[in-house]
């Protein structure tokens, strides 16, 4: 049962050219029929995509079922190299894939910055020299996978619309994520709009996330109620934008909602992620599938 299941949402996509979603409800990009790769899923982790999520302090990857949104062998976790160069992360990621011998799929990465066709350009929060990294191939030829990254908050929105938080969610959803910076996900009707980087807007003259992320309220010894304030002013900043359905709120601050979010005030449905710490590999793993930036 569950083989047959793997099988059917890995067969090739169907996609209506007029931006309608395909029969599965979970294609990405509007136009003909996209290759995708094929997966022989035979109960075990070897073909099945595999999440790699690069994080601040941590680098986490476990092969993932798709079907469910959940890791298919136990999640390992690396500490992220300083200073986390390219290259050096790349060794990282060398190590990780090791502790999966049976893993051969195809490996999906989350980087904090915007990716387009596998180039990072931008490195807010990240050593700068990965502005210009063509990181697709730098990956794909240390780990000798077929590696293609993508935007962490766009990876971790995603999942939460798949499978979380946004799941079963029509119309504008807006997943962002509070951490060391703020990032983002636009999700219409299923469909990402890859790199929004709505953290970078420019709100009373300041970069948003500078003022509203969680590094922000912990640098700045915030109050969760005076944190709410400066929430307020962001989200309503985006809702005035955007006039969204919903909005989903990761990050790890997100498991601590109950104490910031009812400060928040917008009219807009505003809701925290639940998948939590899982959300950047399954997105990882998720987007590698979707080929999200061909
Ligand atoms: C980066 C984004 C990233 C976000 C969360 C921002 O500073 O510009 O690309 O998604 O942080 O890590």
């Amino acid at each position: 049962m569950r083989e047959e299941r793997v099988h059917r949402l890995l067969e090739p996509v169907e996609v209506a050219g007029d931006g309608q979603l395909g029969r599965h409800g979970w294609s990405l990009t509007p136009g003909p029929p996209r290759r995708r790769p094929s997966f022989g899923y035979r109960g075990q982790v070897a073909d099945i995509p595999f999440g790699i999520d690069f994080g601040g302090t941590g680098i986490k990857g476990a092969p993932v079922d798709l079907t469910a949104g959940e890791f298919a062998a136990e999640r390992e976790r690396i500490k992220t190299p300083s200073p986390a160069t390219p290259e050096a992360v790349a060794e990282v990621f060398v190590d990780l894939l090791g502790r999966f011998p049976d893993s051969t799929g195809p490996v999906g990465v989350t980087v904090p910055g915007v990716v387009r066709h596998g180039v990072v350009h931008s490195a807010a929060n990240i050593d700068e020299s990965w502005v210009g990294t063509d990181a697709d191939r730098l990956f794909t030829d240390a780990t000798g996978r077929d590696v293609h990254v993508v935007n962490d908050a766009d990876a971790a929105g995603l999942a939460e619309v798949r499978y979380g938080a946004a799941k079963g969610r029509g119309g504008l959803v807006i997943v962002t994520t509070l951490g060391t910076g703020i990032g983002s996900a636009l999700v219409y009707d299923g469909v990402l709009v890859p790199n929004s980087e709505l953290g970078h807007l420019e709100i009373d003259g300041h970069d948003a996330e500078s003022r509203a992320a969680n590094s922000a309220r912990e640098r700045e010894g915030l109050s969760m109620k005076h944190w709410a304030k400066r929430l307020t002013t962001y989200y309503r900043t985006l809702e005035m934008l955007f006039s969204p359905e919903l909005f989903v709120v990761g990050g790890g601050i997100s498991k601590q909602s109950e104490e910031f979010l009812p400060l928040v005030e917008i009219d807009t449905e505003i809701v925290p992620a639940t998948l939590l710490n899982k959300a950047g590999v399954v997105g990882a793993a998720l987007c590698v599938v979707e080929e999200l930036d061909e």
